[in-house]
């Protein structure tokens, strides 16, 4: 009995104290939770479970996991978390695991916050705030196997302690700002599998010869590493190496032989470097690779100091692949071949006859090599390949029949070869084909009509070959066709008529061909064809009337053909920018409209044509019109009466439904915060707000020309509506829409006020005449543009972004530069517009604290945003500098002529491989080669991949007014039609 009294107690007690201590463990770790909760701002509220009130045990709090009762990982990743490191995380005794990724931690790493962390083995800290030097004591914590601190801002060297963990196995820095050079002492860490040291701004250094001691490496990045020299063959040791990325670097020599060795080696990464020789026969033994760059996209590394310096210039050409010598054979033997890119090397020899059936291939980009002889005849065997990107090489005869069985194939590109012979009926209606450029070949025959089945065809590019026969009707299946150009061709016949069903079509371009018939008629379906390019053929008849009711035509070119009869009116609807109708066989009179001086040019060469004035038709007195011309008069004159009848019932309905359903029934309930002095009311600007005045839309709304009553015109953008209503949002965004409105710069568009109701908001800007950079550059009007204007834009607009980031308090990141935002007055003085408009638009979308949606426009989009998905003023200056590259190139961002690679890169690659002059916009005067080479190369500085390596906009500004420091300031209108001869 004593026995079991006894027993009982000790049971009683131990249960007692079995919880007591439960109790006792888990409310000190609690209490450490809390305490680092306490040290954050947490504005979404994810961590409210956090709280010492509820019943719920500590481990169901948000993104805690325990193993029995105790904490072991804590995970808050991408919770929007700000402040200091919580150092009471690490106090908690069995914590193993910690990510705090993703979030605004903005203190340093102190030695004593991480020493208690005595087991942990995973920290993720990637992608905060995170600044000052790497700590040593991360390397002492004795059980750390996975460490990650890419994208924060962590500086100075990587420090000695970093050769000693104990057990590291992935060890991540990648986008820091981490200096001095790669050190040997990391070869020590022999239990690493992960090394990823991408994106620092290192000094120029070696790759140290003892990483080939990390013989359990499978990953290693070193891309963007400032790495000169050879690449060591030590590497070759690494036999679990999966993959190698020694992109972005400027790494001479050759690839050595002993990458033969990589035998697990899945994707090897070496473009953008300045290598030589050929690829190591050896390659072929990689019988694991899947992917394979050595391309050159980018002059890249940084530049010398005085980039103005002209012969050192030249030796920017250093930095580029330049591999030569042939494709080893044996690569086309892996079996999982799947993406290979080698394009702008110095690629020889022919192609290995089996590449392609023994993986599955899917892309292969070889464009600006020097590659010979045919396509293999089996290269879709794999039955994969999407891709095929053969531009700019030198193969030849005829293209196989076994391309027919290229299935999947979506784009290909084989311009300027010496490719001939007739192309393979099959290959033409390829199912899943959208992008055919076969341009600049030698190509003969007729187009098959199985190109009916080619249902994804959007973009067919024969121009400059030898094409015959006639247009196949079957072409009018084509529901997708955006792009015909075939153009200097000796394609004959009429054009069929189901070319009208084509309600795609926006670019039809047979220009220099033998095609006959008529124009065709009932032409309504080509709703969004902007261009119709058919001169020089042997067409006949007269010209449609029809054709000028096409909503966005702007380019029409029918000059040199045999078409007869009048002018059709209804041209006169049209918005053209380029116009020519000369060399026909016109008669009868001009439009009332066309008859003036600006389309002189547009009618010449038709002997008939309002015969009786000598060469320019009159500006119109009645003796001249003919009875059709008045009868047509006649005719326009009523309907037009129809017409503004018609519009003014209309007008007066709409007024009223948009009245009850957009305006308030009290209109002062409109508030209007005003930044400049305004002699309108808001009453005037909500009355402009109708469909026709809208000049523009764009991603944050409508924008909207208000003529008002004094005279004065204003731009008036109207953000998209939002559902989130809250005080705080319309707070902030007064707050920031009142900092925007302080800014006073000539090179800043001004915001005149703001008007807001409920969710509606308005921004009302000073009007800029001239309309947009982009709009003018891009359009037919870009040849306007002399360079001393594009110069003084360049200028302008730079000082404009100089003001914000320099003399703004807080510093205004513009987040979305691009020529569409750079506006021109009266007198094409550049102005910025839209600057933070990004940042107040998210605001009214998503609520103050989303911050963090996709800034920036494609095209301009920095790289390392892929990194860090921050944007800071760097990112402006990429983006700027993308601007630079478009006002001396003359092309866009993203141009469908420019391929694979976007504007940046396709200038580097052409700048390296062939000169500056190449670049350089042909509508241009060469007269102003140096000064325009000069401002190239701040271009290409501004569009650094490292951030660290671009100049800061007020450098920008010094570097540009450099260039032409005799220019006088203040040329203005005159020179846009300056052409020097
Ligand atoms: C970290 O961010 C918070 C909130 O934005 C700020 O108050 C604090 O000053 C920042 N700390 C540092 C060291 O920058
Ligand atoms: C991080 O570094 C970048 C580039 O130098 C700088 O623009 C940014 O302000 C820094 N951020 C912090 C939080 O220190
Ligand atoms: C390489 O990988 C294999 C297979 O995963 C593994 O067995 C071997 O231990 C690794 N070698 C080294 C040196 O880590």
């Amino acid at each position: 009995m004593a026995d079991f009294g006894v027993a009982i107690v000790v049971v009683v007690w131990l249960h007692l104290c079995f919880c007591f201590c439960f109790c006792f463990c888990l409310n000190h770790e609690g209490d450490l939770l809390l305490d680092a909760k306490a040290g954050l701002e947490d504005p979404s509220h994810t961590l409210s479970d956090w709280d010492a009130a509820t019943d719920a045990i500590a481990c169901s709090w948000t993104g805690v996991t325990c193993s029995g009762d105790t904490v072991t990982a804590v995970d808050l990743t991408n919770l929007g978390l700000t402040g200091p490191f919580p150092a009471a995380l690490c106090r908690l005794p069995n914590l193993a695991f910690l990510s705090l990724s993703f979030n605004y931690i903005n203190s340093s790493l102190s030695d004593s916050a991480l020493a208690p962390c005595a087991v942990l083995t995973h920290l993720d800290l990637s992608q905060n705030l995170l600044v000052g030097r790497l700590p040593d004591a991360l390397a002492a914590l004795p059980y750390l196997t996975y460490l990650d601190l890419s994208g924060n801002n962590f500086s100075g060297p990587i420090p000695p302690s970093f050769g000693r963990f104990p057990r590291i196995q992935a060890l991540s820095l990648v986008a820091n700002l981490l200096t001095d050079n790669i050190p040997a002492f990391l070869g020590h860490l022999t239990t690493l599998r992960q090394l990823n040291l991408s994106y620092n701004p290192f000094a120029a250094g070696r790759i140290p010869p003892a990483l080939g001691d990390l013989a359990s490496l499978e990953v290693l990045w070193l891309a963007g590493c400032g790495l000169v020299g050879k690449i060591p063959p030590s590497l070759g040791l690494l036999s679990n190496l999966t993959d190698l990325d020694l992109s972005g670097n400027a790494l001479s020599g050759c690839i050595p032989a002993t990458f033969a060795n990589l035998s697990s080696a899945v994707q090897i990464e070496l473009y953008n470097n300045s290598l030589r020789g050929s690829i190591p026969l050896g390659f072929g033994k990689l019988r694991s690779l899947v992917r394979f760059d050595a391309s050159m996209n980018k002059l890249d590394g940084p530049l010398p100091d005085d980039i103005f310096d002209g012969p050192r210039l030249e030796s920017a050409h250093i930095y580029s692949n330049r591999l030569s010598g042939g494709i080893p054979a044996g690569i086309a033997r892996s079996t999982s071949l799947v993406e290979v890119r080698l394009f702008a090397n110095r690629l020889s020899g022919s192609l290995p006859p089996d590449l392609g059936t023994n993986s599955p291939l899917t892309l292969l980009d070889l464009s600006d090599n020097l590659l010979t002889g045919s396509i293999p005849a089996s290269i879709c065997d794999g039955g994969a390949l999407e891709q095929l990107l053969l531009m700019n090489n030198m193969f030849s005869s005829s293209l196989p029949d076994g391309l027919c069985r290229c299935q999947k194939l979506a784009r290909v590109r084989l311009s300027n070869n010496r490719l001939s012979g007739e192309v393979p009926a099959g290959f033409w209606g390829l199912p899943h084909l959208w992008l055919l450029e076969l341009r600049g070949n030698s190509f003969s025959g007729g187009i098959s009509p199985l190109i009916a089945r080619g249902a994804n065809l959007s973009d067919i590019l024969i121009d400059d070959n030898q094409f015959t026969g006639s247009i196949p009707s079957e072409m009018g299946s084509l529901s997708k066709l955006y792009e015909f150009s075939a153009s200097n061709n000796r394609l004959s016949g009429p054009l069929p008529s189901s070319l009208r069903n084509l309600r795609e079509l926006g670019k039809l371009d047979l220009h220099h061909n033998l095609i006959s018939g008529e124009l065709p008629r009932d032409i309504h379906s080509w709703s969004k064809l902007s261009e119709l390019n058919l001169a020089d053929n042997a067409l006949a008849g007269c010209i449609p009337p029809e054709l000028g009711e096409l909503p966005v035509l702007n380019y029409l070119d029918l000059s040199r053909n045999l078409l007869s009869g009048e002018i059709p009116i209804q041209l006169q609807n049209l918005k053209l920018n380029e116009f020519n109708l000369s060399n026909n066989r016109l008669s009868g009179a001009l439009p009332p409209l066309f008859a003036r001086e600006a389309y002189r040019n547009s009618f010449l060469g038709n002997p008939e044509l309002c015969k009786d004035s000598s060469g320019l038709c009159p500006v119109p007195h009645g003796r001249s019109y003919s009875h059709s011309f008045i009868w047509s008069l006649r005719c326009v004159f009523v309907s037009a009466a129809l017409i503004f009848l018609v519009g003014i019932a209309w007008f007066s309905w709409r007024y009223r439904i948009y009245m009850k359903e957009n305006l308030p029934s009290d209109e002062s309930k409109w508030t209007l915060t005003s930044f400049h002095k305004l002699r309108f009311s808001e009453h005037e600007i909500l009355n402009c707000l109708d469909e026709d005045n809208v000049i523009g839309i764009g991603g944050s709304g409508k924008v909207y020309k208000a003529i008002l009553s004094n005279g004065q015109i204003a731009a008036v953008k109207k953000l998209w509506g939002s559902s989130y209503k809250d005080q705080s949002t319309d707070d902030s965004f007064e707050a920031e829409v009142a900092t925007l409105g302080k800014i006073r710069h000539k090179n800043v568009v001004k915001l005149w006020c703001c008007c807001s109701h409920r969710d509606c908001k308005l921004l009302v800007y000073e009007y800029m005449p001239n309309g947009s950079l982009g709009g003018l550059l891009h359009g037919s009007k870009g040849g306007m543009l002399g360079w001393p204007t594009r110069y003084k834009i360049a200028v302008d607009a730079a000082e404009g972004l100089s003001y914000l980031h320099h003399y703004c308090v807080p510093p205004i990141v513009h987040r979305d530069v691009k020529s569409s935002n750079i506006l021109l007055d009266g007198e094409y003085r550049a102005k910025i517009a839209d600057f933070g408009v990004a940042k107040v638009t998210e605001m009214v979308e998503k609520g103050p604290k989303s911050m963090s949606g996709i800034a920036g426009s494609c095209g301009y989009i920095a790289p390392e945003y892929a990194y860090t998905l921050r944007v800071n003023e760097t990112s402006d200056v990429y983006s700027f500098g993308v601007v630079i590259l478009e006002l001396v190139t003359g092309k866009l961002p993203i141009d469908p002529e420019l391929g694979e690679k976007d504007l940046v890169k396709w200038v580097s690659s052409m700048v390296s491989h062939k000169g500056m002059e190449h670049v350089i916009d042909p509508k241009l005067n060469l007269c102003h080669k140096e000064e325009i080479s000069k401002v190239l190369s701040v271009g290409l500085l501004c569009t650094s991949s490292l951030p660290t390596n671009r100049p800061s906009m007020k450098k920008v500004v010094k570097m540009l007014r450099e260039v032409n420091a005799e220019r006088k300031q203040g040329e203005t209108a005159v020179l846009l039609l300056e052409r020097c001869s």
